[in-house]
Formats: structure tokens, C-alpha cells, sequence
């Protein structure tokens, strides 16, 4: 996979301290365009602080994060807008709302119609409707979710939900899109199944940074994969540079790679 001379996505030095707790410690990482990036580590390495440093959840203690080579504004919207998508670890969906209404929130960045338009209900704002509706439906085509439009997202299976998050990530229309274990709480077939959707949503153009702890998902997916341990990025490569790391070996208890199993969904993130 080549890279453009500046990549998509430039983070540098980036730190994130709370209180006594450096949770990410100086960790620099680069996706290029059409680039899938893997970001393994133990649990509590930092990974998804990681995440809300990129997305402007969190306010970076030190660093700067680089988007087409601007510098990102902390703030979600603006992160939003600028073109960077994620889903979380914990599934954030509106449960009382469809499976479609939840992609048409996810759209919202992108249409034009303001306030006043939609009081009014004028012409303009009914075509704009019928757009985004029809844009939703071609995403819930894309993931498969399309037959389930009209259900409560409450009621999907687990599977199915992470997929509504992954379609909601992309009706903001993003360049990129960062993945918070998207597998986690899937069975085996599941999981092949998205792999099959982020190379997919790769082959749309869309680069991809993806947190699991699935190694067989990781490697069979990205081009590169970036370790974190303890807030720090021990190392980043291939496969074969990543797994036979003799810090990832210890870091992972000496457990081999491929029996990694995946970790159970919580709660809090
Ligand atoms: N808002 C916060 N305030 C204080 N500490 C936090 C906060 N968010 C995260 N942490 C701490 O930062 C560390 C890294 O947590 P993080 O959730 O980023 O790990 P992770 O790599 O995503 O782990 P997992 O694989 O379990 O999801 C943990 O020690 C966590 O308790
Ligand atoms: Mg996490």
C-alpha cells in the first residue's frame, strides 16, 4: 500500500494525563490514504483514550492531531465535520429510535437544512429529507441491516448493533473511520463477516483505524499494526514484526497471539 507524502491522519506526541495516570505517553502514529491501521494492546494500555484524544472527547495533555494536514480543533463536532467517523467500545445507540433513524442522526453533519427550514417544512426540506433517507437506506443495504429499518435498534442482537454503529459512523460521510472492537460480542461467523465490511468500506475510499483484541481479525486486516502498552507504542509494523516482538510476548503474559480471546464488552467506555 503506498502513502501520500502527508498522510491522512498525523498524530504527534500525543499524551493524555489524568491526575497522576499517564494513560497515553508521547504516542506518534500515521494513516496514509486507503490505509487499514491496527491498535492492539492489553486492556487499560490506552487504547481508547487514544481514540477520544483523535476525537476531541478528550483535550490531549501534550501533542496535535493532523487531519489532510490541518490541525484538529478538540471538539467532536468539528472532528466530525473535518471528516473522522468512529464507533464505541460500549455501543452508543439510540435504542427508542429505528435502526434508520438512527443512520439519519448520523447524517446530520452533512445536510444542509437548518432549523427554520425544518419548522417550516418547506419544499427544500423535504427533498433534503427524502435525500438523506435514501442515503441511509443505501448504507443499511451496505451493512446488511436494510430488511431491519423499520425495527427498534434496541431490539437488534449484538451483532447487528455494532453494524448500526458502524453505519451510523458512516452517514457523516468520513475519510476516515476509527473502530472501537468492533468485533467484540460477535461469534466467529460474525466476525468474519466484518471483515468482510471494513475492507469493503476501505474499497469506498474510506481509511480505517481499528482497536480490537481479536488478533486474527487484526492481522488478517491491516497493514500495519501499532502496539500500545502502559500509554507507550513499544512498536509498529507487519505481522511478522508485531508477534515476534519479544515486548508484545511479555506484555501479553507470553500468551501466543492467535489465542488472544477476545474481551468481554464493558460498560464503561
Ligand atoms: N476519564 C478518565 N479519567 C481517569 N482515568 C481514565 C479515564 N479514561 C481512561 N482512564 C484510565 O486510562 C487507562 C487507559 O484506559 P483505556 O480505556 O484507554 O484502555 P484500553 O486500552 O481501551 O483498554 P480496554 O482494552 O480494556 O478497552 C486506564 O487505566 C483507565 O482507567
Ligand atoms: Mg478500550
Amino acid at each position: 500500500m503506498t502513502t501520500t507524502a502527508a498522510p491522512l491522519l498525523e498524530v504527534t506526541g500525543v499524551t493524555m494525563r489524568f491526575g497522576g495516570l499517564t494513560a497515553v505517553n508521547d504516542v506518534s502514529l500515521t494513516v496514509g490514504e486507503g490505509e487499514i491501521i491496527g491498535l492492539i494492546g492489553p486492556n487499560g494500555a490506552g487504547k481508547t483514550t487514544f481514540f477520544n484524544c483523535l476525537t476531541g472527547l478528550y483535550v490531549p495533555t501534550e501533542g496535535a492531531v493532523r487531519y489532510r494536514d490541518v490541525v484538529l480543533p478538540p471538539k467532536p463536532h468539528l472532528v466530525t465535520q473535518a471528516g473522522i467517523a468512529r464507533t464505541f467500545q460500549n455501543i452508543r445507540l439510540f435504542a427508542n429510535m429505528t435502526v434508520l433513524e438512527n443512520v439519519l442522526v448520523g447524517r446530520h453533519t452533512r445536510t444542509k437544512e437548518g432549523i427554520f427550514s425544518a419548522i417550516l417544512r418547506g419544499p427544500a426540506y423535504h427533498r433534503a429529507e427524502a435525500e438523506s433517507r435514501e442515503k441511509a437506506m443505501e448504507l443499511l443495504e451496505f451493512t446488511g441491516l436494510a430488511a431491519k429499518a423499520d425495527h427498534l435498534a434496541r431490539n437488534l442482537p449484538y451483532g447487528e448493533q455494532r453494524k448500526l454503529e458502524i453505519a451510523r459512523a458512516l452517514a457523516s460521510e468520513p475519510g476516515l473511520l476509527l473502530l472501537d472492537e468492533p468485533t467484540a460480542g460477535m461469534n466467529p461467523q460474525e466476525t468474519r463477516a466484518a471483515e468482510e465490511l471494513v475492507f469493503a468500506i476501505r474499497d469506498k475510499g474510506i481509511s480505517i483505524l481499528v482497536i480490537e483484541h481479536d488478533m486474527r481479525f487484526i492481522f488478517n486486516l491491516c497493514d500495519r499494526t501499532a502496539v500500545l502498552v502502559q500509554g507507550q507504542k513499544i512498536v509498529e509494523g507487519d505481522r511478522e514484526t508485531v508477534q515476534n516482538d519479544e515486548r508484545v510476548i511479555t506484555a501479553y503474559l507470553g500468551a501466543p497471539l492467535e489465542d488472544s480471546t477476545p474481551a468481554a464488552p464493558e460498560d464503561t467506555k
